[in-house]
């Protein structure tokens, strides 16, 4: 499961990413941007800044009006949209600010949904780890409980162990704890550093709170879609255990 750090998993080229409609809108002005192997990067900015905005074209849930992406040591653009969707489901996963828990499905099934969304073989050589991710993160005894049974920060755990369910190499999260009160936000915060650890998974992490930045490995300020800051304040986790 570790992985080996220092490989660059994702990287920006000169993105620019301007949204098209009456008045066309920058968001993104020529950001070049390293994520490797095991780091663990927070983004901090204003509203408006882009934070979003640089997640979607990383995750490419979006594609940026110039520049280029690369994931896997691959440009996107080259990529057709079969293997574009490949990606996003096995080589990276998602957390946002809501969780998107589906209510009928249990703690467990819903941690399995993206192993589900690649096939069933998929789902057998995955369910032994997911129920470790569950019970590392206290949910152990929670597993066919329903997502309206847990705590708001339960439940963004949950969303959390979803997003490692396919042991990506790069986790995507968007205010992760941003519906959370500061103790349950911390407690979250804390859970996803502890994973980086443990698995080797990069984390990118946007979020409003200086606090949760300290803890970071990395940290990258937007203002008005540009990258003003990008400091690393603690060398990665090398992952040889
Ligand atoms: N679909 C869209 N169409 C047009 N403009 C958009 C769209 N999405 C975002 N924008 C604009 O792009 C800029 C960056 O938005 P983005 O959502 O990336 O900001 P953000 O840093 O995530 O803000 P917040 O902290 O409020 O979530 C903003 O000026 C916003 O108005
Ligand atoms: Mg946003």
């Amino acid at each position: 499961m570790a992985k080996q750090s220092g490989e660059v998993v994702c990287e920006l080229k000169h993105v620019d990413k301007v949204y098209e409609g009456a008045v066309p809108t920058p968001a993104l002005l020529d950001i070049n941007l390293q994520v490797r192997r095991g780091e663990f990067l927070v983004v901090l900015g204003a509203s408006g800044s882009g934070k979003t905005t640089l997640l979607n074209v990383m995750g490419l849930l979006d594609t940026p009006t110039s520049g280029q992406v690369w994931l896997a040591g691959r440009n996107a653009a080259d990529l057709s949209e079969e293997q574009r969707a490949a990606l996003r489901s096995r080589y990276m996963g998602f957390v946002f600010q809501f969780h998107y828990l589906l209510p009928e499905f249990t703690v467990l099934e819903n941690a399995l949904l993206p192993c589900n969304i690649v096939g069933k073989q998929m789902v057998s050589a995955n369910r032994e780890r997911v129920k470790e991710l569950l019970e590392r993160v206290g949910l152990g005894d929670r597993l066919k409980y329903r997502p309206s049974q847990l705590s708001g920060g339960q439940q963004q755990r949950v969303a959390i162990v979803r997003a490692l369910a396919n042991n990506p190499e790069l986790v995507l999260a968007d205010e992760p704890t941003g519906n959370l009160d500061s103790k349950n936000g911390f407690a979250v915060f804390e859970m996803m550093r502890f994973m980086n650890r443990q698995t080797g998974t990069a984390f990118v992490v946007v979020t409003h709170d200086e606090r949760l930045a300290q803890e970071a490995d990395r940290v990258v300020v937007l203002e008005d879609g540009r990258i003003v800051k990008d400091e690393v304040q603690r060398p990665a986790m090398t992952h040889e255990l």
